[in-house]
């Protein structure tokens, strides 16, 4: 099942938890607590130190996640795109490859390898980057990934100021006239949801705000916490 398909389903607010904030030693019981309450795509972020300041997950926990769960993974790739790692995530059974405009010159030949490969391709662009970066490459994307925190981290605050392209590119993709997903990422809760749907964003990644807010306020027990986001 593709991950447009899920969101054409809903009909609302999609909420895609992001492991990154997730309690590992208990990731199991968490994604089957998910899965209990409808949670289709689970968000893997991979951090490679050198694109961005970090390091996370590499396709071995993607294959264990394909091998041991039913989630559509939409694997988020903050990586310096010379390596040849794309292709390991894509073995790893990922359904879904995002990568970062500013990582390449070449987005275009990346789009098309993913797609080639039977996965869906998405473009992820930081606070820095102009929505104009993106416009070559719409006939061609399935989502769009809008960066509302500088990469890198969970847990940092939403940047207002990027209210304004989430608003450019929903406009973008409107006169495209294609189906392609408008996935914001950083700082998500039931209030910055709000403001984002309401500038056309459809799915919302959530790190911090499910998880660590999970939990602390809501152990074992992420239904309410859900309910909100997705409200
Ligand atoms: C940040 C990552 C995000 C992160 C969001 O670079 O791309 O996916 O998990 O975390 P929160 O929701 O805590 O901002
Ligand atoms: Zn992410």
């Amino acid at each position: 099942m593709s991950i447009s398909h899920d969101l054409c389903r809903s009909h609302s607010r999609v909420v895609w938890p992001s492991i990154l904030s997730a309690d590992l030693l208990n990731l199991r019981e968490d994604l089957n607590q998910l899965t209990q309450l409808g949670m289709d795509t689970l968000h893997v972020d991979v951090m490679d130190g050198h694109f961005v300041p970090n390091l996370t997950f590499g396709p071995s926990l993607v294959q264990q996640l394909r091998s041991q769960t039913l989630f559509n993974l939409d694997v988020h790739l903050m990586i310096d795109l010379e390596s040849p790692l794309i292709d390991a995530f894509i073995k790893a059974g990922a359904h879904h490859l995002t990568f970062h405009v500013e990582a390449t010159n070449h987005p275009q030949q990346i789009i098309s390898h993913i797609q080639g490969q039977g996965l869906t391709a998405g473009l992820s662009l930081k606070p820095n980057t102009s929505a104009s970066s993106l416009l070559p490459y719409l006939s061609y994307v399935d989502q769009i990934l809008v960066m509302t925190v500088e990469p890198g981290f969970g847990g940092q605050a939403f940047m207002e100021s990027q209210l304004g392209k989430i608003e450019e590119i929903s406009a973008m993709i409107n006169t495209c006239g294609r189906s392609i997903t408008l996935a914001v990422d950083g700082g998500m809760n039931a209030h910055t949801i709000g403001l984002c749907a309401r500038k056309g964003a459809q799915a919302f990644i959530v790190g911090n705000g499910l998880f660590a807010g999970g939990r602390a306020q809501f152990p074992n027990n992420y239904k309410q916490l859900l309910q909100e986001l997705e409200a």
